[in-house]
């Protein structure tokens, strides 16, 4: 039986810590720490994702600016409100929540977001600090993994690490962290050969490849940490990860569950980048 690695609960402490720190803040500089959140239109998955974040910043006394903008909002008024959210010294983080609708170009508005203020560390200053092992924003999702791996004392060191999924926001940042903690990496992706027999060999599996249980015991070597990005729904629509966990967990030496993993370690990991952001402001 392995352990379960609880996001819960680490995001939970982590909260609290950063509820100090944010009060901390307040008392040396006397203003609040703030972070803005635009949201473009009225995809669900991202309405929802857009309230947490609200909800959460209030959790730690972070002061929030939600914009949500119809769906038909021009080019020129997105980059126009991120300019203004630029000049903001109330405003220490910018988030603008993926996807925007298909008629705006999210590169050029990303692309207006200063490095200090780039919370989801998305820009190329930031991942391009975080593949040369410098000081940076690194993104939610990897940071608040390498949070939970070093909250249960599992060094990466010389272990072998592979990473399922190639993505900019997950697969890429995990990779180099994992390599910056000096494990040894490999990244697999769909158009990799012999994916089972490459994540059969590793000590630390990271899944972010986005498709319900797709990772079956056979891909797993006994006594490995398994490590769950995924957000699916099974064949009856009931919440789960890209790990099969019925099958997986008795083999595998630490895991995290679907939910109660890695979720609510990425909107933790936001409030913290935000802080950051405030502190070194
Ligand atoms: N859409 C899905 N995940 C994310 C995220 O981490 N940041 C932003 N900005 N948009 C997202």
């Amino acid at each position: 039986m392995s352990i379960l690695i609880d996001g819960k609960a680490l995001a939970a402490e982590m909260r609290q810590q950063l509820a100090e720190r944010v009060k901390q803040f307040k008392a040396q500089r006397g203003k609040e720490v703030g972070l803005a959140v635009v949201l473009v239109g009225e995809d669900p998955a991202s309405q929802v994702y857009v309230r947490n974040k609200i909800r959460a910043c209030e959790e730690v006394g972070i002061r929030s600016f939600a914009y949500r903008l119809p769906a038909e909002t021009s080019q020129q008024e997105v980059e126009a409100l991120v300019d203004e959210l630029v000049a903001a010294e109330n405003v220490h983080g910018i988030l603008v929540q993926l996807p925007l609708p298909k008629h705006l170009d999210e590169r050029k508005i990303l692309r207006r977001i200063p490095p200090a203020k780039d919370v989801d560390g998305f820009c190329a200053e930031n991942v391009g600090n975080l593949a040369m092992n410098r000081e940076t924003i690194v993104a939610c999702t990897p940071f608040g993994v390498m949070k939970m791996l070093e909250k249960y004392g599992i060094d990466p060191k010389g272990k072998s690490a592979v990473v399922l999924g190639r993505s900019n926001i997950v697969g890429k940042p995990m990779a180099m962290l994992l390599l910056n903690a000096d494990a040894t990496v490999t990244v697999c992706h769909s158009k990799t050969q012999n994916l089972k027999e490459v994540c059969a060999a590793a000590d630390i599996l990271v899944v972010a490849i986005g498709r319900a249980k797709f990772v079956t015991a056979d891909m797993v070597k006994e006594g490995a940490v398994v490590i769950d990005v995924g957000m699916d729904r099974d064949e009856n629509g009931k919440l789960c990860g890209d790990v099969d966990f019925a099958a997986v967990k008795d083999k595998a030496s630490y895991i995290t569950p679907v939910p109660g993993g890695v979720g609510p370690m990425t909107i933790t990991m936001l409030l913290y980048n935000t802080v950051l952001a405030a502190e070194r402001s």
